[in-house]
């Protein structure tokens, strides 16, 4: 996953059938031009199957905002990993801190998630990040570590392949404040040493939270930084359009 730069587009629940249809028309015959970014969007879940049809014949990728951790059965209210492929999804975001703060998501249940679809060779994004009370006590990295420990109990050299990291520090979420390029560099270190040293193997690493086309150009300049998963400016055509551009503008990842 590590070949081109990847620009995600999290919709979370924002838009609805028209919007989500009309903004994935425009995106699929643009990212047929894309060298260096790989673009991918996450609509909500109503809207996967439509969204997927209209990116079939270019190499925008759809995924899904969560994703089951079993089998289909008696999951009311879950959505099965083979319900999401049926609907033309090729990954899965999980752990997103609104999932894990609104819907008290554990890590060991984000992990649960995360392997299964990994298991069944499928690419699937996990959250993690701080709070700013947890940053300014020092505790990011033990955050980090904490929210990394089940991943890390449950992935093999070969999963980390098919594995994004997003390192998204809540208070950074929607909210147009975002980390030093020291911060973000500081915290794609970790995770990718917590990687290194248990599968020798570090996943691609993208930084989420108010990522801006004013901002980009400069968080892309951060070593370990392989893209972005993006809320907010992936909603209009012309902001996303301009992330990508300015992701192609960096030339090959490195
Ligand atoms: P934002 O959201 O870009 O609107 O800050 C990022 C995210 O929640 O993934």
């Amino acid at each position: 996953m590590k070949s081109k730069r990847l620009v995600v587009g999290n919709w979370k629940m924002y838009l609805g059938a028209v919007e989500s249809k009309g903004l994935a028309e425009r995106l699929a015959p643009y990212s047929k031009s894309l060298k260096y970014t790989a673009a991918w969007i996450s609509p909500s879940f109503p809207y996967l199957s439509t969204v997927s049809q209209a990116c079939s014949e270019s190499p925008l990728q759809v995924g899904a905002q969560n994703v089951c951790w079993e089998a289909p059965g008696a999951f009311t209210g879950e959505v099965s990993l083979s319900s999401i492929i049926e609907c033309g999804c090729s990954f899965a975001i999980v752990g997103h801190s609104e999932r894990r703060s609104l819907c008290s998501e554990t890590p060991e249940l984000v992990a649960k998630r995360m392997s299964f679809a990994l298991k069944s060779n499928f690419h699937v994004i996990v959250c993690v990040g701080e709070t700013y009370e947890q940053r300014q006590k020092g505790a990011t990295n033990t955050v980090l570590q904490s929210q990394l420990a089940p991943i890390l109990a449950n992935i093999s050299t070969s999963d980390a392949e098919r594995l994004c990291i997003a390192y998204e520090p809540v208070w950074a979420i929607g909210t147009g404040r975002y980390p030093s390029n020291a911060e973000i560099e500081e915290a794609h270190g970790f995770i990718a040493k917590q990687f290194m040293e248990k599968v020798n193997n570090a996943p691609c690493i993208l930084y989420g939270g108010s990522v801006t086309p004013e901002n980009f150009k400069q968080i892309l300049a951060v070593p370990l930084v392989h893209g972005a998963l993006v809320g907010r400016a992936s909603l209009k055509y012309e902001q996303f359009h301009a992330l990508i551009e300015i992701s192609e503008s960096c030339g090959p990842l490195h």
